[in-house]
C-alpha cells in the first residue's frame, strides 16, 4: 500500500510561527510533527506521497536531509486545491486501497489494523474517529450498524454536531474515491466529497488510544505532553550539565548546561539555554537563545528567537527572530 499526506495547509492557527515554517516541521518530543504522523505507518508501506503546497520547497528540503524508511515523492500544488484537489493532484499512481494521512494530527493506533477493518468491510473507506468532548471544529460522523458512517457534518453548529465521534485525520480508502474528486478546482474532501460517499460504504474505526489535532499552540504543546508519555522522545530526560525534571528532547547541537528544566520541553537544532534560565512545557526552534536567568513557560518560540537575560516569556508564540 502507498500513502497519500496532506500537507499543503497555511496552518494559520500557528502564526506567526507559520509565517516562515511550515506547521508540519515545527519539532515536538524531539522531531517534526510530519515525523511523528509517519511513525503511525507499518514498515511495508511502498511509498509516501507528499501532497505539498504552502513552503513545499521548506518540506521537500527536509525530507531529502532527514530520510524516512520508505520511498518519499513530494507533489506540489501551484495553487492551494485544497484537502480534495490536493488528494486529486497527488493521487495518480495510487494503491487500491490507500492511506490517507494528515500531517497536523498526533495518535496511537496500529494504521495497519485499519487496513484490515478495510479489508474485512468492503465498502470505499474506513475513517479513523477520535471521541472529543467539543466536535464543533472537526468533522462529526453519526453512526449506524457496524459503525457504518450513516451521516458527515464538516464543522457543524452545535445542535448539529451528530455525535462526539470526529474525523481523526487517518483513513484507508478504495482508489475509486480519487475518481468521486472534482479535478482542476479546489475541493473540500470533507465538504464536498466525503457526504457522497456514505451510500457507498463508509466505516468509523473508533479509536482508543491517545490523539490530538496540534494545529494550535495549546494544543501542540498538549500533543508534546502526550507524545512525551508515551515514550516516543526516546530515553534522554534532561541535556548535558541541566537539571531539574525534565524530559527534554535536546535536538541536535541543543546546549543548556548550568539550565534548569521542567517537564516537557523541545530544545530544536543548535538552540543555547544558559545557566540560570528555567524552561518547562515548551517548543525552542531551531537557533533559539534564552539567555541567563531568563524564564520560558507554555511557550513556542520560532526559529532564531532571542529571550533576553533576566525576561520571562508565558504562554506565547514568537514568530522567526523575535525577541523577547
Ligand atoms: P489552519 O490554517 O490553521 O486551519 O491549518 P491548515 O491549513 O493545516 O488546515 P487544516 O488543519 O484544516 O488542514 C488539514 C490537513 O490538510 C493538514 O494536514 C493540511 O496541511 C492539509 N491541507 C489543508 N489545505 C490543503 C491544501 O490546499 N492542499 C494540500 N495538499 N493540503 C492541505
Amino acid at each position: 500500500m502507498k500513502a497519500l499526506v496532506l500537507i499543503g495547509g497555511f496552518g494559520t492557527r500557528l502564526r506567526p510561527i507559520t509565517l516562515t515554517v511550515p506547521k508540519q516541521l515545527i519539532p515536538l518530543a524531539g522531531k517534526p510533527m510530519l515525523y511523528h504522523v509517519l511513525d503511525l505507518l507499518p514498515a511495508d508501506v511502498d511509498e509516501v506521497v507528499l501532497a505539498t503546497g504552502y513552503k513545499a520547497d521548506l518540506i521537500d528540503a527536509y525530507v531529502r536531509e532527514h530520510p524516512l524508511r520508505w520511498p518519499v515523492r513530494t507533489v506540489p500544488e501551484a495553487e492551494p486545491l485544497g484537502t480534495g484537489g490536493g488528494m486529486k493532484n497527488a493521487g495518480s499512481g495510487m494503491s487500491d486501497p490507500f492511506y490517507l494521512l494528515n500531517s497536523d494530527v498526533i495518535a496511537s493506533v496500529e494504521l495497519a489494523k485499519v487496513a484490515d477493518a478495510h479489508a474485512a468491510r468492503g465498502g470505499v473507506g474506513v475513517m479513523t474517529l477520535a471521541e472529543v468532548d467539543d466536535p464543533r471544529p472537526y468533522g462529526v460522523a453519526a453512526l449506524g450498524e457496524n459503525d457504518r458512517i450513516t451521516g458527515f457534518v464538516e464543522k457543524p453548529e452545535p445542535e448539529r454536531a451528530p455525535s462526539r465521534w470526529i474525523n481523526a485525520g487517518l483513513a484507508v480508502y478504495a482508489r475509486e474515491v480519487l475518481d468521486a474528486i472534482p479535478g482542476g478546482r479546489p475541493v473540500s474532501f470533507e465538504r464536498e466529497v466525503v457526504p457522497g460517499l456514505l451510500e457507498r460504504g463508509l466505516y468509523g474505526y473508533r479509536l482508543t488510544g491517545y490523539w490530538d489535532d496540534a494545529g494550535t499552540p495549546e494544543r501542540l504543546l498538549r500533543s508534546q505532553r502526550l507524545l512525551f508519555e508515551d515514550g516516543r522522545a526516546g530515553r534522554s530526560r534532561l541535556p548535558a550539565g541541566a537539571f531539574g525534571t525534565g524530559p527534554v528532547a535536546a535536538m541536535a547541537g541543543a546546549s543548556a548546561e548550568g539550565a534548569s528544566f521542567g517537564p516537557h520541553v523541545t530544545l530544536g537544532p543548535g538552540v543555547r539555554v544558559e545557566a540560570g534560565a528555567h524552561v518547562e512545557n515548551s517548543i525552542l526552534m531551531e537557533g533559539t537563545h534564552v539567555e541567563r536567568e531568563a524564564t520560558v513557560v507554555g511557550s513556542i518560540l520560532g526559529p532564531h528567537t532571542r529571550v533576553r537575560a533576566g525576561h520571562r516569556v508565558a504562554g506565547q508564540v514568537l514568530g522567526e527572530r523575535a525577541e523577547a
